[in-house]
């Protein structure tokens, strides 16, 4: 369907599992070139999955190693892509991390871990994916996998929604900044999807229940809904989109609560 992203290469952070996995193959059945980085040896297996159904689709695609909170290790990553492939089209900022701490339990380490990974780490790939692109002249994308909790507030996960807060802004100030450029930068906000990290809580029926609650389309998200408004905002179909997020939440964003006409 996205013609266009044919022969693009693209870098995905995080795409050992969950979405950056789903985003890998679906851009590599698109024909894209793809760069999957992924953070420790055991998603290994699960990367030479993805690399051989990619392959068998037609697709070309490389691995990485590299911890997205570690300045050289990102600049690395995009210098191996751009080395490899030719060039750089299109960043995706996916990698993420989160669990569950009361705040006022929550050590300033474990603060800065999850700012680390999910703000910083977006930071340095988007500096770098921008750098590469002004020099080549390139109309280049960037997309951040963010969260409905970059609006919506998450009890104990303060360092969790204060990344995703902050990613909201930094893409907006960013894409303010290179849209003259035509280097698109926006974000994707998923909410309750089903990955390998959500499965065990969704299939609990209390936790599933109330979060259906939470969702006006009564349903848990698929990654390939997620994956389909990647393509979309890589893709020339989108190419007059700067500076949004588009929410991938079955409306759980649009205030749920009210759905019984009170208030
Ligand atoms: C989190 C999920 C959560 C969803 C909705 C996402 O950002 O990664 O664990 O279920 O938000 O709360």
């Amino acid at each position: 369907m996205f013609k266009d992203l044919e022969g693009k290469v693209v870098v995905i952070t995080g795409a050992g599992s969950g979405l950056g996995k789903s985003f890998a193959e679906e851009f590599g059945k698109a024909q894209a070139k793809v760069v999957l980085n992924y953070l420790s040896d055991h998603h290994i297996p699960d990367v030479d999955a993805s690399i051989r159904l990619i392959e068998e689709a037609g697709g070309q695609a490389i691995k990485v190693q590299a911890d997205v909170s570690i300045e050289d290790d990102v600049n690395r990553l995009v210098n191996t892509a751009i080395e490899h492939f030719g060039t750089l089209d299109i960043m995706m900022n996916n990698a993420g991390f989160e669990k569950p701490i009361p705040t006022h339990e929550m050590s300033v380490a474990e603060w800065q871990k999850v700012i680390d990974i999910n703000l910083t780490g977006a930071f340095m790939g988007a500096k770098a994916a921008v750098n590469h692109f002004l020099q080549e002249n390139k109309k280049g994308v960037i997309i951040n996998t963010s969260s409905v909790h970059d609006t919506i507030p998450w009890p104990n996960y303060v360092n969790y929604a204060a990344s995703k807060g902050g990613l909201k802004l930094m893409m907006e100030t960013m894409s303010m900044e290179y849209a003259q450029y035509g280097i698109r930068i926006n974000n994707i906000s998923p909410g309750a999807i089903v990955t390998e990290h959500t499965r065990e809580k969704f299939s609990d029926p209390e936790t599933r229940a109330e979060t259906l609650e939470m969702i006006p389309a009564k349903e848990i998200g698929e990654v390939q809904q997620v994956a389909n408004v990647a393509l979309f905002l890589a893709s020339d179909f989108s190419n007059y989109i700067h500076g949004t997020t588009i929410y991938v939440d079955g409306g759980m964003t649009n205030y749920p609560a009210f759905m019984g006409g009170k208030g």
